[in-house]
């Protein structure tokens, strides 16, 4: 089976990107192969934070490695917000911040706010040490009135998806994944693979 390293150090997302490229692809973390360093996210965008991300661990595994890397950077773009807190969405509440902090300063942030409307994007960034490719994958949605469910990570409790009446936290993640931002993103990058 081919791997694939995904440059990640949060649990989650290994977790459900492992759960979405199941059979595919063999998912190597960071922890195997040995990498145990913070990875730096210093840009204003999605897709250069991505590829700097890839390209960190790429440079750790060296011109040797001839497998691919691939990082993914998201965003929640909220509409009334002006798309903020986007490529900051990580930085939300301050640096350092946990995901209920930063799930508390939206939710007083939107407090009276009628317009929820707003998106998670992601973009993942697919490296080797010849090419570059980017994925991208969005999902609409609104921000709730307050937090529902205990499953996921990050805004998940108060980000509802158009269309259903939960949370992404009221989901199991094989249904998170059929519409999330990540899944859509991960799709296409099985597509590119296995064209
Ligand atoms: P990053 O891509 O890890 O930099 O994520 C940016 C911020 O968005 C972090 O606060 C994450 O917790 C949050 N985030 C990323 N993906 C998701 C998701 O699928 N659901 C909810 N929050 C997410």
């Amino acid at each position: 089976m081919r791997r694939i390293v995904f440059a990640t150090n949060n649990d989650h997302k290994l977790y459900e990107i492992k759960k979405a490229l199941n059979e595919k692809f063999e998912v190597v973390s960071l922890k195997e192969i040995g990498f145990n360093s913070e990875i730096p996210e210093d840009y204003e965008t999605l897709q250069e934070n991505a590829h700097q991300k890839a390209e960190t661990v790429l440079d750790f595994l060296g011109e040797k490695f001839k497998g691919l890397v691939f990082a993914d950077d998201t965003g929640l773009e909220v509409d009334a917000l002006d798309g903020r807190p986007g490529v900051y969405s990580a930085r939300y509440a301050g640096i350092n911040c946990s995901f209920q902090d930063n799930v508390d300063k939206m939710l007083e942030e939107m407090t009276g706010i009628e317009n929820r409307n707003a998106q998670f994007r992601t973009v993942i960034a697919l490296v080797n040490h010849s090419s570059s490719n980017y994925f991208e994958g969005i999902v609409k949605g609104e921000i709730l009135n307050s937090s529902q469910g205990n499953e996921g990570f990050g805004y998940d409790p108060i980000f509802s998806p158009n269309g259903f009446n939960e949370s992404f936290a009221e989901m199991s993640i094989e249904a998170k994944n059929l519409i999330s931002h990540r899944g859509m993103a991960v799709q296409k990058v099985v597509d590119f693979l296995i064209r």
